[in-house]
């Protein structure tokens, strides 16, 4: 079968394809799984994913490469995230081996769907582990299911590697200090829904949000991590408890180091200090790199390099990491894993 999609704007959204993998977990073990045609979950109505939150998930993307072959960016990093995931809400890991191999299993089975090389196109797989079962106080679930399914995207924020304005958010928070921030859980993402939909009503791509202690330092994006880059070459991105680990982020500052000779520091990033940046930028699995033109806090909207050009540290950071993505740059040992 030949797949015929318009490959070049496929933008972020579902679209169901052929195959997903499917695990149980029950009497303390995880079986076998299997790949299913079957694109619905039938679960008890009084699972502690539905309502409890007692769910997590992932994300990582597939690229075809020049020669037509597909590999994934670091899914074992994924698969590790997802470990201490589930440990925070007392879910059951699944192995690295099983994670790495059901979405191996996933594109494999989806092939015709990875978009061609130089479309810019990816696949996405959306890995979700759920407690399910029959329990209605606030415990942990006895029984899990692991599924990762996936679909071709193109950009998540308008225009990809195109500068859009952000909003710090004023009145809300993602995260609490010491609550999920770090844990890649539903929940979080259901609290920058409101703040969400109001930022793109203003006209902007997305929420930055504060620090939930003192509301003085940048966090994250609702869907990515911050970095800025500094006139003296520091690449600088926030650290910080109730964020995201983002595994682009951790890329990145590598990059920075190695491969472009920069500085990269994780640390405060004040932001009443934004003068300190000449470039700044979105970064993580949907959003690749995504440059921030400007930032609007309290009556004032920043821009760092400019509101439609990209700036040059930016860019090479993004041809860097995008080029070892689709296989054109040398990566890293280990970075990259070809689906046999
Ligand atoms: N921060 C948030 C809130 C996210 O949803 C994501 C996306 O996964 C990221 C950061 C970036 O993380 P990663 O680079 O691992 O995709
Ligand atoms: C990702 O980049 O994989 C994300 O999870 C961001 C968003 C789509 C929730």
């Amino acid at each position: 079968m030949v797949v015929e999609l318009d490959w070049e704007n496929l933008g972020f959204s579902y679209h169901k394809l052929p195959y997903r993998y499917v695990s149980h977990f029950k009497d303390g073990k995880w079986d076998e799984g299997e790949l299913t045609e079957n694109a619905t979950l039938t679960i008890s109505e009084s699972s502690p994913a539905l309502h409890y939150g007692q769910q997590a998930f992932e994300g990582l993307k597939a690229y075809r490469t020049k020669d037509g072959s597909i590999q994934l960016f670091r899914p074992d990093k994924n698969a590790e995230r997802l470990q201490n995931t589930a440990d925070r809400l007392l879910m059951p890991q699944v192995p690295t081996d099983k994670f790495v191999e059901a979405c191996k299993a996933v594109v494999r089975a989806n092939h015709e769907y990875v978009p061609p090389y130089g479309t810019g196109g990816t696949l996405y797989i959306r890995p979700l582990l759920i407690g399910v079962g029959n329990v209605i106080g606030v415990h942990p679930a006895d029984e899990y299911i692991f599924t990762v399914f996936a679909m071709p995207v193109g950009s998540y924020f308008k225009g990809g590697l195109t500068p859009t304005n952000f909003i710090v958010s004023k009145d809300f928070d993602r995260a609490a200090p010491y609550g999920t921030g770090a844990a890649k859980v539903g929940g979080n993402y259901a609290a920058s829904l409101l703040p969400g939909k109001k930022a793109k009503a203003a006209g902007f791509s997305d929420v930055i949000y504060l620090d939930p202690a003192t509301h003085s330092k940048i966090e994250e994006v609702g869907a990515a991590n911050f970095f800025g880059i500094t006139a003296d070459n520091k690449f600088v991105t926030p650290l910080s408890p109730s964020i995201l680990p983002s595994i682009t982020k951790y890329s990145l500052l590598e990059l920075a180091e190695t491969r472009l000779g920069m500085k990269a520091i994780e640390g405060d990033v004040p932001i009443d200090q934004l003068d300190r940046f000449v470039e700044a930028g979105a970064c993580g699995t949907a959003a690749v790199i995504s440059p921030i033109g400007g930032i609007q806090y309290q009556d004032k909207l920043h821009v760092f390099y400019s509101e439609t050009e990209v700036g040059p540290v930016t860019r090479r950071l993004y041809d860097e990491l995008v080029g070892i993505q689709f296989g054109d740059v040398e990566a890293p040992e280990g970075w990259v894993v070809k689906i046999d």
